[in-house]
């Protein structure tokens, strides 16, 4: 099974957020759900919740392998974590129909190129029922500038890598959400040097 050591650093802290954010018995739309430890997770601690994970056709075994192992019991009451959809962000005809009040994805935007982290944030606009919440963690740099050493290093590293992934600048970010009807609502900072960028659908 893919296993993430980051989710495992990150993920009591994004739940805490999550709890400050998300409504009771919230239904959440996950991007990129890679591992499938957050789903996990949260759906073990927040009653109520049912949480759509995602991901792209590569790494859907293995995700539907963690959610089919791990996601049907000792859960949270009334919780619920669906099977996983295959959802590439550039795939129109890959977003489901249902509205959710939520989309989240954590460390995609630095994966994605560009274009695909502007599809994430239109697909995303489409799926939010009226004052739906888009949470996006990761890394973010703000106007051009990296906010720490550590996050510029790792931007040079994904840029060597493939120079289309690399570490994206909030305030574009914050441009795509408004072009797509999704009002900035909070840009909350996070352990290491991470944030969490929320958008809200009017
Ligand atoms: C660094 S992993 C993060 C996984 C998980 N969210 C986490 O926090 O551990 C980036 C994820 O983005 C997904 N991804 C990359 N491009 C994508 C696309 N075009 N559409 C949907 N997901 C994509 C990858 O498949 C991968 O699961």
């Amino acid at each position: 099974m893919l296993h993430s050591p980051a989710c495992e650093r990150n993920q009591q802290p994004i739940l805490e957020l999550l709890c400050q954010w998300l409504p009771p018995a919230a239904r959440v739309l996950e991007i990129g759900s890679g591992s499938g430890q957050h789903a996990i997770f949260f759906a073990r601690t927040l009653a109520g919740l049912q949480w759509q994970p995602s991901d792209r056709r590569e790494t859907l075994k293995d995700l539907a392998e963690r959610i089919a192992m791990e996601g049907r019991v000792g859960l949270a009451p009334a919780a619920r974590v669906d099977d996983p959809l295959e959802l590439d962000v550039d795939q129109t005809d890959h977003w489901p129909e249902q509205r959710f009040n939520a989309v989240f994805s954590a460390n995609s935007c630095h994966i994605m190129a560009a274009g695909s982290v502007e599809n994430l944030i239109a697909g995303a606009a489409c799926v939010l029922g009226s004052g739906g919440l888009l949470l996006l963690y990761g890394p973010f740099q703000d106007g051009g500038v990296h906010t720490s050493a550590s996050n510029a290093a790792f931007d040079a590293h994904l840029r060597s890598l493939n120079p289309s992934m690399g570490v994206r600048d909030a305030q574009e970010i914050g441009r795509w959400a408004q072009a797509h009807g999704l009002r900035a609502k909070a840009d909350q900072p996070m352990p290491t040097h991470n944030r969490t960028l929320i958008f809200q659908r009017d």
